[in-house]
């Protein structure tokens, strides 16, 4: 396994995870094998910040967020809030459940049709032995944060458009007073005019409230326009980790820049031509290469690639890259 560092000083730190692994046994046939999802991953995210997290369609987005969330228990690692070590089995304090929070993709049926917003939001409140007054003022307090009227406690999920239910999701995730919110392709599934009110509201909720975003999205553009720093994921693994800033300007690892290189541009006369993100296949977490993940997709293959997995490692000044192109470091 590769030795992972993470980025950023811990002094400050909110979430700190280290070495986190989860694998998933699947159904072959008759046989059971082992999906590795996430593997080896390290991260740090200071208080006030957002850390993007982006990487192609099953390289261990959701996982490492479910995990990070305690919904799915880690095989391996350790996640760290606030300073202290989460159990990685036992049941999470209070305090920890009610200061991470989590915003799916789908704004819909993240909302129980049947209930009217107000109640929605008030459901983990009243879990958490909130009382009646403190959680009806809450409830108008979130609704107005996130730009709803207060009578959109009456309203239910259908009387509502995809960005309003959006709003929503933040909003119950806010009640709680929140830390870290994790939020899963959270503007994914809205029209680009939507998706900018909603990144802006999260941007201004984040300063009003000093809140700490894990921010997963396979839209580039978005994570950009999010991130302090972003971590790139690559098959269950993160292959470069740094600001940003230096992401966007000099990627180092080959997947990020094949993926930055596929970004359309929002400026017509540089847009680019239909291409693939990244050629060939993502390889089977079943079955994932030896030595380095990527090299099967990897314009710079070398002999090396294939016998040693690239340890995760500073190639530049608080830039990770896991590359045998920029370290001469040893897998781990
Ligand atoms: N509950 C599960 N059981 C078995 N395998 C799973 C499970 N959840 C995820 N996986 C596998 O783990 C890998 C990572 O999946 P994950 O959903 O974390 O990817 P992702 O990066 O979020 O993808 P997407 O961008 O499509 O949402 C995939 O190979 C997936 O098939
Ligand atoms: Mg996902």
């Amino acid at each position: 396994m590769p030795t992972t560092t993470a980025i950023g000083t811990d002094a400050g730190a909110l979430l700190e995870v280290e070495r986190l692994a989860k694998a998933f046994s699947v159904k072959l046939g008759l046989r059971r094998a082992k999906v590795s999802a996430v593997e080896g991953v390290s991260l740090v995210v200071p208080e006030g910040s957002t850390l993007g997290i982006v990487g192609e369609s099953g390289c261990g987005k959701s996982t490492l967020a479910r995990v990070i969330l305690g919904l799915y228990a880690a095989d391996d690692g350790q996640i760290r809030f606030d300073g202290t070590p989460l159990p990685a089995r036992k049941r999470r304090p209070r305090k920890v459940v009610e200061q991470m929070q989590m915003v799916f993709q789908d704004p819909y049926s993240a909302l129980n049709p049947r209930a009217s917003i107000g109640e929605s939001i008030a459901f983990p409140l009243r879990v958490q032995g909130i009382g009646k007054d403190e959680i009806r003022t809450r409830v108008s307090k979130v609704l107005e944060d996130v730009g709803l009227h207060a009578n959109y406690a009456g309203y239910y999920p259908h009387q509502l458009s995809g960005g309003q239910r959006q709003r929503v999701n933040i909003a119950r995730a806010l009640a709680l007073q929140p830390r870290l919110i994790v939020l899963d392709e959270a503007v994914s599934a809205l029209d680009k005019s939507i998706q900018a009110q909603i990144l802006n509201l999260l941007k201004d909720l984040q300063e009003t409230y000093h809140l700490t975003y894990v921010f997963i999205s396979h839209d580039l553009n978005v994570v950009e326009y999010m991130s302090d720093q972003v971590a790139v994921m690559y098959l269950g693994h993160v292959v470069e980790s740094c600001s940003a800033e230096a992401l966007y300007r000099e990627p180092l690892h080959p997947y990020s820049q094949a993926l930055l290189a596929s970004i359309p541009s929002l400026d017509p006369t540089k847009r680019k031509l239909e291409e693939p993100v990244v050629s060939g296949e993502m390889p089977s977490p079943l079955n994932p290469p030896s030595g380095c993940r990527f090299r099967t997709r990897c314009p710079f293959v070398m002999d090396i690639c294939s016998e040693q997995p690239p340890a995760l490692a500073e190639a530049e000044h608080a830039h990770l890259v896991s590359c045998h192109l920029h370290t001469s470091t040893q897998g781990g």
